[in-house]
């Protein structure tokens, strides 16, 4: 396994549309490749990756809901869309390729999505709250849209100043050189 690099704010593949994932082509690829990614998400302390965030035109991303005295949640969405839709709610979101910046986002409260497991079997899934925002975050994602898009107008520009000096910032950071994250350290 291995800690793959976070692309930032400004690289162009974060607002591509991904492509579907074709299991065919990636099946051998696959289990190393998701498991890379929660590696890197876990050394991050992530709440979610998708793959263009490291660099990969795919259709694909890795989700973890930390759950107080339980095992932490993982969730595998291959192709996913979201399907039905309700509800709002206005909280602070913050995301891999902005470290060190926080919104408060507008998001659906409730949602259902369809998506492929990694064995490629389809699944669908109801969420709410935060696994009903990560799952939105995520998709985003995954159609090339990022979360300060869904900012309104007054709150882009106030954040312009800020994301100009974080930028700077973001070039030296490379996660590939992070040791990870494991136990209960
Ligand atoms: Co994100």
């Amino acid at each position: 396994m291995s800690i793959l690099r976070i692309c930032k704010y400004g690289e162009k593949i974060l607002e591509k549309k991904t492509r579907k994932v074709d299991f065919a082509k990636l099946k051998s690829e696959l289990p190393s490749l998701l498991a890379d990614m929660f590696e890197t998400m876990d050394a991050v302390k992530g709440q979610g990756l998708a793959a263009n965030q490291v660099g990969l035109d795919l259709r694909l991303s890795v989700i973890k809901i930390r759950k107080e005295n339980d095992e932490d949640l993982r969730i595998i969405v291959i192709n996913p869309e979201i399907v039905e839709s309700s509800g709002s709610l206005h909280k602070e979101e913050g995301c891999l390729s902005f470290p060190g910046l926080f919104a408060k986002v507008k998001r659906f409260s409730k949602v259902k999505v369809r998506a492929y497991n990694e064995k490629g079997l389809p699944i669908e899934i109801n969420a709410e709250g935060l696994f009903a925002r990560a799952l939105q975050h995520e998709i985003d994602h995954l159609d090339g849209m990022l979360f300060i898009n869904r900012l309104p107008f007054t709150t882009r520009l106030r954040l312009k100043p800020v994301l100009f000096r974080l930028k700077k910032q973001w070039k030296k950071i490379d996660e590939s050189k992070l040791k990870p994250v494991t136990g209960n350290q």
